[in-house]
């Protein structure tokens, strides 16, 4: 007999097709949101849950799913998971890690560009009927050539996007709880930095750090107030990293310059001051979203749940948090 798995939320075409395929499967919801006692009641009889980072599988869910052997996540954070909870019921976790690296820091490089340039708020002007001809001093930003990018978390996806920003010649610090060795740092052309130190030095502070107890609210008001007037501040990780009432606060009195953000606090909610900001450039959290990636990341996840349905040790099983 199949396997019996419960897909939250369609899956690209192809992907959900050969899943259907290969085991018995329930989909959820055609929606984005799926509700947390629909989710309860549909996952009660089945073997394997392939999910998304907008369901949130924590112990109330796993705890009223006695035959459940695998959470498959279609995403590489895995903060929308109580692994800890999972192992102890001995559920395994996976993600999708690496397929997305590129993608997300193809996306961080659009956002540090947009802000700069000011580029959404230059095409509002433009279907507004306001070009009415060239002029000296429109829409001016921040040229980034000889400026410096901190990174903050400097993973897979923290590095690529260092490796990327080098081509518009910035300078590279970041911050990281695992700092990397010196040889390392060289070969990578990056120098370390304490948080309290990479918060001032930058022109452009982008975050790529996953989200931790450690990490809730480690860019908070009292953070924000070290970075330089003209600072721009990028958040394509996760919301709660960022105090968003905090940024909002800041980007109105014009502390800094400006924002690009994919990722909010309470997505799909957008703290509402953030709304009405010319200076922040909002993303309905997009960064792994590119054709190739997307596909990726289905069939990843695919992989990745059927291997532990089989009973096998899947490619990208998840420790903790
Ligand atoms: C996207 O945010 C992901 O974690 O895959």
């Amino acid at each position: 007999m199949k396997p019996k798995v419960l897909l939250t939320h369609p899956l690209l075409k192809e992907a959900m097709e050969f899943l259907a395929g290969q085991v018995n499967l329930e989909l959820a919801t055609e929606e984005p949101f799926l509700p947390k006692a629909e989710l309860i009641s549909k996952l009660k009889d089945k073997d394997g849950l392939l999910c998304f980072l907008s369901d949130q599988i924590d112990k109330e869910v796993i705890s009223q799913a006695p035959n459940l052997k695998i959470i498959a996540n279609c995403a590489v954070g895995v903060n929308n998971i109580d692994i800890n909870y999972a192992r102890s019921r001995g559920i395994l976790v996976t993600n999708t890690p690496d397929v997305l690296t590129g993608a997300t820091a193809e996306l961080t490089l659009a956002l540090i560009l947009a802000t700069a340039r000011q580029i959404a708020a230059a095409d509002r002007f433009c279907r507004q009927g306001k070009f009415k001809g060239w002029q000296i001093d429109l829409f001016l930003g921040p040229e980034l050539s000889g400026k410096t990018l901190g990174i903050i978390g400097f993973g897979r996806i923290g590095q690529a996007v260092a490796k990327r920003a080098q081509a518009f010649n910035l300078k590279i610090i970041y911050y990281d709880l695992n700092p990397l060795s010196s040889e390392k740092e060289k070969e990578l052309g990056v120098e370390f930095r304490p948080l309290d130190l990479l918060l001032p030095e930058a022109d452009i502070v982008s975050i790529h750090a996953s989200l931790t107890p450690e990490s809730y609210h480690l860019i908070d008001r009292e953070k924000l107030g070290l970075l330089k007037p003209n600072a721009i501040l990028i958040n394509v990780a996760r919301g709660p990293i960022v105090d968003e009432k905090a940024l909002a606060a800041a980007l109105k009195k014009r502390k800094i310059l400006a924002a690009g953000l994919d990722v909010y606090e309470n997505e799909p909610e957008i703290e509402p001051e953030l709304l009405s900001l010319e200076n922040v450039i909002l993303l309905p959290h997009i960064g792994s979203a590119t054709f190739e990636t997307r596909k990726k990341m289905c069939f990843l996840s695919i992989q990745n749940l059927l291997a532990g349905l089989r009973g096998e040790k899947p490619p990208n099983l998840v420790e903790r948090n």
